[in-house]
């Protein structure tokens, strides 16, 4: 960073040369613009994010290996994600916020909303769910929150980036309606409710086209389509060709590309290939960051209160747990009994990913300590049980667990993945936990029923002993708060509400993805469609080991008399009454779900739509508004090539899990108005449909009546003519109707058609 401000009477993109404008929209360095000195335009920085500030003060790299100021480690997106709570992300967003503004970032690199399409995405701890309106709405509070303390935040990573596997080549081959519903959906919902200041374009193809090459993804979707009005810049090394990029809408290159590329756009200008107005937009959008950015500059001043965000990051990471199971009530724990705390990660806790990520926290909560202050000092105890790097002797390390465990109370077992078993850069190839864990766990199950798995992993892990384990916490990555958080959760301070935003299968096999993750050739084919997640497992009937939106509480909630209606601007609100039934004060999410029964277009069983994260005291009973937007109905329509709200009965069901349906609502929903122009490919089907031409049809149709006769009369009893002809292109009838319906004749219907109704 330079110590220029950008002044009043900083030039503007006509008082700069070319080369200044080029300059201005590749990195100067590993995490920052160029600055114009002579034009009064300064430098900003740009790094990561996404769940903590790394800002590298020495050495840069783009994967987290060197060092980097101290700052909160706040839960990744998989923890964050688990509370379901927009105003909690936000909170956490503004957090993000003021320790940038302190550091001088201009923008933090988060955060990211792609898709958990597979459980092996060794990235899926940076993504918030396998739904995109979970992962839309809590991407938009983290913008918000960072944006309102005056610093950018990057929308990442733009778009299908859902595997790491050859990340920089493979292309996410995408038919649209997914692409569209699921894949891009989450990010819509970001760009036109927060308006982050920037995106960044992911490193894969997308159907082949890099995704920094797209002007159909970068130009048409995401500005004409969402107008968004920020700038789009590069993954760090995405930018395949720098023409091609900046012509299809990517404005700045990161890191530093030592210049050659700014080179290569002031050539192609020169020789004429490239319009100069290409370039003056690219460096006009980096002016505006710039702006924006000096907007704010100041007054947001350090010192960091470490302790208010170390008590913010422990709020989130309580929030994030998930109770997964709990029989008996063996949760919570209660003081003055005593506890086993089995596994190596009670000292060596796992609380973030490897990776680009990795955030220098301010301090690490040690769990044991944390147990220590709720349970009493003369009632916790200890043993390892494993290695996480396999040193040591298993049977001895698991033997002194085992013996430990069966003189106590209770036996809490630590299991997670080791921090190389899930990374950005690599995917895993399996979803199970470490042998070496899940033995010892049968171990000590066998000397102390009393036990409670706790998890720590970045995505989902296969869990094997859920039969045989009364009681299962997933702790997912929670920060450097992550070992106090457990200690309220486990001896019930904090009584558990976070809830799956992606579904924990039984077997890897079962998975949408199972055969075609990874893909072959530098391609991956996306052959599921809509169906990711909870859709696909539904849609197959599967059993799950605990499905999408499950998660318990120390409390129980009843839900009464669900209701929906259609709001004044067409959206829907659903009512429902959630009463906490128990003694203790909890949290709910709601979550609402649409399915429409006879749908013209093949749907998932049911769809999330809305959710609240409802606070309840004890016996309080209240009535909750969720709001579903009419345009979250929408299917994408492919021969349409619009969002369409189909009309029709909407069942409205009311959740405290996909696969717990606690009330249901019809709504009677008016359709959009779609009226796709007639052509000689159109169906009988679609002609017989069209309120013109359909009954000049049918008419002559009547003539044809001898020829059908005769072959209805060869036909097995009940053969439907009219279904057989239902798909038979209208261009191609004359092969039926020989000089009844001639070429001329079906032009002339199709022209009186298309004229008697205004096209979509
Ligand atoms: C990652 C981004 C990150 C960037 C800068 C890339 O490798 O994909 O998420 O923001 O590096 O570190």
């Amino acid at each position: 960073m330079t110590d220029t401000t950008l002044t009043e009477t900083a030039a503007g993109i006509a008082d700069l040369t070319l080369e200044e404008k080029a300059s201005l929209t590749s990195g100067g360095s590993f995490w920052t613009t160029k600055p114009i000195e002579r034009a009064g335009i300064p430098a900003i920085m740009l790094t990561d994010g996404p769940h903590g500030l790394r800002k590298q003060a020495g050495a840069s790299d783009h994967l987290g290996l060197a060092e980097s100021v101290p700052a909160t480690c706040f839960p990744p997106a998989v923890g964050l994600g688990s509370s379901w709570d927009a105003e909690l992300a936000e909170r956490v967003g503004a957090a993000l916020g003021v320790e940038s503004a302190i550091e001088n970032v201009a923008v933090l690199l988060g955060p990211g909303v792609n898709i958990k399409r597979s459980p092996l995405c060794g990235r899926n701890f940076e993504y918030f769910s396998e739904d995109p309106i979970v992962s839309g709405v809590l991407g938009a509070a983290v913008v918000r929150g960072i944006q309102s303390k005056g610093v950018g935040s990057s929308l990442k990573h733009f778009a299908a980036n859902n595997q790491e596997n050859d990340r920089m080549r493979s292309s996410s081959d995408v038919d649209e309606r997914p692409l569209r519903e699921i894949y891009l959906r989450g990010f819509q919902r970001v760009v036109e409710g927060a308006q982050p200041w920037t995106v960044m374009c992911a490193y894969n193809r997308i159907n082949g086209v890099y995704a920094s090459e797209d002007p159909w993804l970068l130009t048409k979707v995401l500005r004409d389509e969402w107008g968004f009005d920020g700038l789009v810049v590069s993954d760090w090394g995405a930018v395949n060709e720098r023409i091609p990029s900046v012509s299809a809408g990517m404005d700045l290159e990161m890191p530093s590309s030592g210049g050659h590329t700014d080179v290569e756009l002031v050539a192609a200008v020169q020789d004429g290939s490239l319009d100069e107005s290409v370039v003056d937009t690219a460096a006009g959008r980096v002016l505006d960051l710039i702006r924006k950015s000096q907007a704010g500059a100041g007054s947001i001043s350090g010192p960091l209160d470490v302790d208010a965000h170390h008590a913010l990051a422990r709020e989130a990471a309580g929030r994030a747990i998930v109770l997964l199971k709990n029989d008996g009530d063996l949760l919570p724990l209660r003081s003055q009994r005593s506890v086993a705390l089995i596994g190596a990660f009670v000292d060596q806790p796992r609380f973030q990913g490897a990776g680009s990520s990795m955030i220098n926290p301010t301090r690490v909560d040690q769990v044991a300590l944390e147990i220590v202050a709720k349970a009493g000092e003369d009632f916790v105890f200890q043993a390892p049980g494993f290695t996480l790097n396999g040193s040591g002797d298993a049977a001895e390390l698991r033997a002194d667990a085992v013996a430990l465990a069966a003189q106590k109370d209770v036996a809490v077992v630590f299991l997670g993945l080791p921090a190389a078993a899930e990374s950005e850069g690599y995917d895993r190839d399996h979803i199970d936990l470490p042998e070496v864990q899940l033995e010892l766990l049968d171990a000590v199950l066998e000397v102390n029923p009393n036990t409670v798995v706790m998890l720590s992993n970045g995505s989902v892990v296969a869990l094997p002993f859920r039969d045989r384990v009364p009681a299962i916490v997933e702790g997912w990555l929670l920060g450097q708060a992550g070992g106090g958080a457990i200690a309220d959760v486990l001896y019930g301070d904090v009584n558990p509400s976070g809830k799956l935003t992606e579904t924990i299968p039984v077997r890897l096999q079962d998975t949408s993805a199972f055969l075609a993750f990874g893909g072959t050739d530098g391609h991956v084919r996306y052959g599921e469609g809509i169906f990711v997640g909870y859709r696909w497992f539904d849609a197959r009937d599967l059993e799950v080991a605990f499905p999408f939106g499950h998660g318990l509480s120390y409390t129980t909630f009843a839900y009464a008399d669900a209701a929906a209606s259609v709001t004044a601007n067409g959206d829907i609100d659903v009512r429902v009454t959630v009463t906490n039934t128990g003694d203790r004060d909890g949290r709910e999410v709601v979550q609402v779900y649409t399915s429409l029964p006879g749908s013209s277009v093949q749907r998932p069983v049911r769809e999330l739509k809305a959710f609240a994260s409802v606070a309840l005291a004890a016996r309080e009973s209240r009535e909750v508004v969720l709001p579903v937007r009419r345009q979250d109905l929408a299917y994408w329509s492919v021969r349409a090539q619009r969002w369409v709200v189909e009309g029709g009965s909407y069942v409205v069901d009311v959740a405290a899990s996909s696969r717990d349906l606690r009330g249901s609502a019809t709504i009677e929903v008016e359709g959009d108005a779609v009226s796709l122009p007639l052509t000689r490919e159109s169906s009988m089907g679609e002609v017989l449909a069209h309120p013109v031409a359909g009954p000049i049809v049918q008419h002559a149709m009547a003539g044809m009546a001898d020829m059908l006769d005769g072959a209805v009369s060869i036909m097995p009893e009940g053969v439907d003519m009219m279904k057989m002809m239902d798909s038979f292109p209208i261009g191609r009838i004359g092969m039926m109707a020989g000089e009844g319906f001639s070429p001329e004749m079906v032009d002339q219907l199709l022209a009186m058609a298309n004229a008697s109704q205004p096209q979509a």
